[in-house]
């Protein structure tokens, strides 16, 4: 039996092995470079054991901002042959080289979460930050929303890659003429844990239409096939806001703005709740159409302040379904697939996010019964990537940076 102080050793480990000086990469191998969410997450995790280095993740993170406000998904400091598509295929220009799009805004939920343990010296860092993680909010909010809910306009930018939520979007698009391409993904991990060639292609083709559109968020507004108003992005935008609203406070900022974006934010995730379902899901914005899934995203109303009795009926009804909970696709739709990635796979970062959501709106027992089988699942079977929701088997990549920092935060010492 490895006891919890064992795996907290070597859930440091892991965070100290992919720290690449200033920033983490998510793994070896399969991700090396910064990503925007994972280095959140990175932060939390050393925060429970070095603060300062926890800040200098959002600030490297930060030091990638462009000049408009957006905080790319990928920031490529150093090139690596090892990964596609590298910045010559994104073609951007920011101050360090990147993708052209983001991903879930939670940098400024950890930033608040780290200066709450790190109350005077932080001050300062945090201060720094606040305009800047401010910036990128006002640029999503000026550029994503459908009726006050978030849009994703690729389907990495949500970090839920191949969830059947773009299924009816992607059938839409013609990528015949993506060309040529080598992935890389499938060299380092089994191909059957990934997305498929017709989901790459059109992954590719998406990349290449906001590089004909230089990355140009009016443009792409116009033409781009992809628009899908999404829970991960609403829900995220929306904690965003009121952990923005909260430091700013503190400060002494004017926060008037974030309280009408706040506003704005909850009609709009109100716009996702699909009655015939009866779930928070995804809506293609040019289509008009519902994708019709239940996600793990979808529990991330709680995260974002908002209160559902449906949802909390359905989290309890799953929890009891599978022994590791929460999948990230419904076990009973014709979609799921226990291993392939965002398809049916148990991801350790959703669960902590849906875990704060709950213990923040009162809902303690299955806050911790969820940290509890977080906890388990990473005891028995280490820091991989993501798991088999029913066996709990390791699957995609090991030795994960947000898995250890999800254990060191928030599952770990249950
Ligand atoms: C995959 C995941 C995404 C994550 C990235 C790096 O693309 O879907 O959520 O940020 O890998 O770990």
């Amino acid at each position: 039996m490895t006891s919890s102080q064992d795996i907290s050793a070597e859930a440091k480990q892991v965070l100290i092995t992919n720290d690449r000086g200033g920033y983490t990469v998510p793994t070896a191998g399969l991700y090396p470079y910064q990503w925007n969410w994972d280095s959140a997450v990175a932060a939390l995790g050393f925060a429970q054991f070095d603060v300062d280095r926890a800040w200098v993740e959002i600030e490297t993170l930060f030091q990638g901002q462009w000049d408009d406000g957006m905080v790319p998904h990928i920031l490529f400091h150093k090139s690596d042959p090892g990964y596609f598509p590298g910045p010559d295929v994104w073609g951007c220009e920011g101050p360090i080289p990147s993708s052209g799009i983001i991903q879930p805004p939670i940098a400024a939920t950890m930033a608040r979460l780290i200066w709450a343990q790190d109350e005077e010296a932080g001050r300062a860092r945090i201060e720094t930050l606040y305009p800047k993680m401010l910036k990128w909010h006002s640029w999503i909010m000026r550029w994503r929303l459908h009726r006050g809910a978030v849009c994703t306009t690729h389907p990495w930018e949500t970090g839920r890659d191949n969830a059947p939520d773009w299924d009816n979007t992607m059938q839409r698009m013609d990528a015949s003429d993506v060309g040529e391409y080598t992935r890389r993904d499938t060299q380092h991990v089994d191909s059957a844990d990934r997305p498929t060639k017709f989901d790459y292609d059109r992954y590719i083709k998406l990349v290449q239409i906001g590089r004909r559109l230089k990355w140009d968020q009016a443009a792409m507004l116009a033409e781009s096939p992809f628009r899908v108003a999404d829970p991960t992005m609403t829900f995220t935008t929306l904690r965003a806001a009121r952990d923005l609203r909260a430091v700013g406070q503190s400060l002494g900022a004017d926060t008037a703005t974030l309280e009408a974006d706040i506003k704005r934010l909850e009609a709009g995730a109100a716009t996702l709740w699909n009655p015939a379902l009866g779930s928070y899901d995804s809506r293609d914005v040019l289509s008009g159409e519902w994708a019709g899934c239940v996600s793990n995203a979808s529990y991330l109303c709680w995260f974002a302040g908002v209160e559902n009795k449906d949802m909390l009926a359905r989290l309890r009804a799953v929890m009891e379904r599978v022994t590791y909970p929460v999948p990230s696709n419904d076990p009973e739709a014709d979609t799921f697939d226990a291993r392939r990635y965002w398809r049916g796979p148990t991801w350790a970062i959703v669960n902590m996010l849906i875990g704060m959501g709950l213990a923040d709106m009162g809902h303690e027992d299955e806050a911790k019964t969820l940290a509890k089988k977080t906890g388990d699942l990473i005891e028995e079977h280490g820091f991989a990537e993501y798991f088999d929701p029913f066996t709990g088997s390791a699957a995609g990549g090991g030795t994960f940076t947000w898995t250890a920092a999800v254990w060191l935060a928030w599952a770990g010492g249950n």
